[in-house]
């Protein structure tokens, strides 16, 4: 009787589960730096600027967390609509992070690359994204993924444009057009695949963002603005990720089998 209620055989080690994997590219579209500062009753540019200390705390949690890509919407092909004042001075500080945050990245493995038409920028700016990219090119703790003037739809035609160029010239045959071969020509393509994409600010949508990148990836709203968002929102949303099953198409016992 004891025996049946102290199981008086030595329990069977207990195997502690295998530790779900985490995001190898997070995307965050960093949204409600404006109403963060309007709240304070000081103006939208004030949000920008916090939202910076925001974008440091994401970096240091990516390189901490294994994350080997980090993709950050920091001014979309629409973003030129706003307010002038506010256009410069998102200008004014991307020029800043770059002059103050260049040498500290590149001290700590991060790789900066730029994604979307830059050339609409002034061209100083430009200038020195390049250098940037340049100084950093050999890291490999991190890629940390500037979006700007960027726009989903955009990327897929300008993949879609170089691809055209090169059937015509014939170094690419249209039979040979697929899924890969197009990602290719995508201003991700070195990247792995997007795993986990972030929006904070409490809007559930995706504003033309990484369309063709997100196929798969896991969608995670929050309604933190961002320059309160943190590791530990950051971890949140990790946590919640691991414990998604990824389905790919596949039933869910089709994946249970194939994971072991
Ligand atoms: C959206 O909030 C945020 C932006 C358009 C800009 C994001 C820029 C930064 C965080 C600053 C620096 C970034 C880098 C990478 C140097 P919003 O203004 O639309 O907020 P709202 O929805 O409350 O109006």
């Amino acid at each position: 009787m004891i025996g049946k209620l102290f199981n008086a055989t030595k329990p069977t080690e207990a195997k502690a589960p295998a530790e779900a994997a985490g995001p190898k590219h997070v995307a965050i579209i960093m949204d409600g730096n404006g109403r963060w500062a309007q709240k304070k009753g000081k103006i939208r540019t004030f949000g920008h600027k916090a939202g910076v200390d925001s974008v440091r705390a994401v970096v240091r949690f990516a390189r901490q967390n294994n994350i080997e890509s980090l993709t950050l919407f920091a001014f979309s092909s629409e973003n030129w609509k706003r307010p002038e004042e506010e256009v410069s001075v998102l200008m004014e500080l991307f020029n800043l992070v770059l002059n103050s945050e260049a040498k500290k990245l590149n001290k700590n493995g991060v790789r900066l690359k730029v994604i979307g038409d830059v050339n609409g920028f002034d061209a100083k700016l430009v200038e020195k994204i390049h250098k940037v990219e340049e100084m950093t090119k050999d890291n490999s703790e991190l890629v940390l993924n500037i979006a700007a003037n960027y726009g989903g739809r955009w990327d897929i035609v300008n993949a879609a444009k170089q691809l055209a160029a090169q059937v015509k010239t014939g170094e690419v045959k249209e039979a040979d057009i697929n899924e890969e071969l197009f990602n290719s020509f995508t201003s991700t393509a070195e990247l792995p695949e997007l795993d986990l994409l972030i929006r904070t600010g409490g809007e559930h949508r995706i504003s033309n963002f990484l369309l063709w990148q997100c196929a798969y990836a896991e969608l995670y709203f929050t309604d933190v603005l961002w320059p309160d968002f943190n590791e530990d929102v950051f971890q949140q949303a990790v946590d919640d990720f691991k414990v998604r099953q990824r389905r790919f198409g596949l039933t869910g016992e089709q994946v249970v089998k194939a994971d072991g």
